[in-house]
């Protein structure tokens, strides 16, 4: 948590709303990520937060890299694209992997001179693959159970497991290399039987691959999924890590590559967001403030992504129960109607920790607000 002084100083200095990035929280998260699950290689899922410092200090961090728009490609290759010919292909063959199993022919028609690992889940996408990007590596996206996740993915993505043997042989029929498999258990997933029940079915497939003489078949990805911490009663990452590294052990050979997706994980806790009260007013017994964030803009994440960010005061004293709205003229523009806060007066300033993840990405320019301006810890 950064101070209360810092914070206030920020906003003094830069002005409200701001959106502060920690740094040296983003390389504790992805350090932390390593030691939970040191055989798992993280690939910090770009879109969760695709700010250019990020991705760089990320990138100095030694991360990889999971992009899934031709946009997100190019901002993690801005890093790399003064490197030697074969050192840079080297870091999209070992560190990028394109996780958007439905892309667009001109997309495929760019990607296919970099070679990347792209993901795919049905016939069409093949056919459009072995067109446009044939020099691309594949790797085939499951279904995969998703309960008790906060924002569930599967009803959108991923093959179903009994249809994966007849993409995979299409695949290999069409020229094209599989080299394994990907899932995604659902965003800040609070059940990590799902880990265990979506190992379980990649290793079969990769049994039956193997039986078949799919020699290349060498890597295995398992999304994202890891929780934030947004309150005590999110389990550590430890407690994930334990049920994840078990099966790991237990079905996948060494020879098999184990990637992760993380995006939540390393970025959401990292960034903090300051705003200021810009309006009062006592509406049906409630008091409500106004402040100059909101759900078009930092807070799209209570909308987008379902979450909740307790919104805090800097100031202290008695609390009552409140309800904070955003700025525009909106009333969807509501980012909580139970909020605990001491009485403040205009110009005070409220803060949200957590704020890293599916937050600022999101945010517009709805109703001529621009997006909080950024800073770097
Ligand atoms: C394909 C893919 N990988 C990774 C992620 C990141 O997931 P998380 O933020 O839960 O770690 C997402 C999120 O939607 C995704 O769609």
């Amino acid at each position: 948590m950064i101070d209360k002084a810092l914070l206030s100083k920020l906003a003094q200095e830069h002005g409200t709303p701001l959106v502060i990035i920690d740094h040296a929280k983003l390389r504790q998260n992805l350090e932390e990520f390593r030691q939970w699950l040191p055989r798992v290689q993280p690939y910090y899922a770009v879109k969760a937060n695709s700010h250019p410092a990020i991705i760089k200090t990320l990138y100095e961090a030694g991360a990889s890299f999971d992009v899934a728009s031709l946009p997100e490609f190019l901002l993690v290759h801005e890093n790399i694209k003064d490197l030697p010919e074969q050192e840079r292909q080297d870091f999209i063959w070992d560190k990028i992997i394109y996780a958007n199993p439905i892309k667009a022919i001109p997309t495929l028609k760019e990607l296919d001179q970099y070679k990347p690992l792209v993901t795919y889940d049905n016939f069409e996408e093949i056919k459009k693959i072995q067109k446009h990007a044939p020099n691309v590596g594949m790797v085939l996206r499951l279904k995969v159970p998703n309960l008790g996740a906060m924002v569930e993915l599967s009803s959108k993505f991923g093959a179903a497991p009994e249809e994966a043997m007849a993409l995979i042989d299409a695949s290999e029929a069409a020229g094209l290399t599989v080299e394994g498999l990907s899932f995604h258990v659902g965003s800040q997933t609070t059940n990590f039987q799902n880990y265990a029940v979506a190992l379980n079915l990649a290793a079969e497939i990769f049994k039956a691959c193997r039986a078949k003489g799919y020699s290349k078949m060498n890597l295995l990805d398992i999304g994202g999924g890891f929780p934030a911490p947004y309150d005590e009663n999110v389990q550590p990452l430890r407690e994930c890590a334990k049920v994840i590294n078990a099966e790991i052990e237990r079905l996948f050979p060494e020879d098999i590559q184990i990637l992760a997706e993380p995006g939540r994980f390393i970025v959401a806790s990292a960034v903090t967001l300051v705003a200021e009260v810009i309006g009062k007013a006592d509406r049906d017994g409630r008091r409500c403030y106004y402040i100059n964030d909101g759900v078009y803009h930092t807070y799209s994440g209570v909308i987008f992504d379902h979450c909740h960010y307790p919104v805090k005061a800097i100031k202290e004293g008695p609390t009552q129960i409140c309800a904070v709205f955003g700025p525009t003229c909106d009333a969807l523009d509501t980012i909580s109607l139970t909020e605990e806060l001491p009485d403040l007066e205009l110009g005070d300033l409220v803060y949200s920790e957590n704020m890293g993840a599916y937050s600022h990405a999101s945010s517009t320019f709805f109703n001529g607000f621009p997006p909080a301006k950024v800073v770097h810890l």
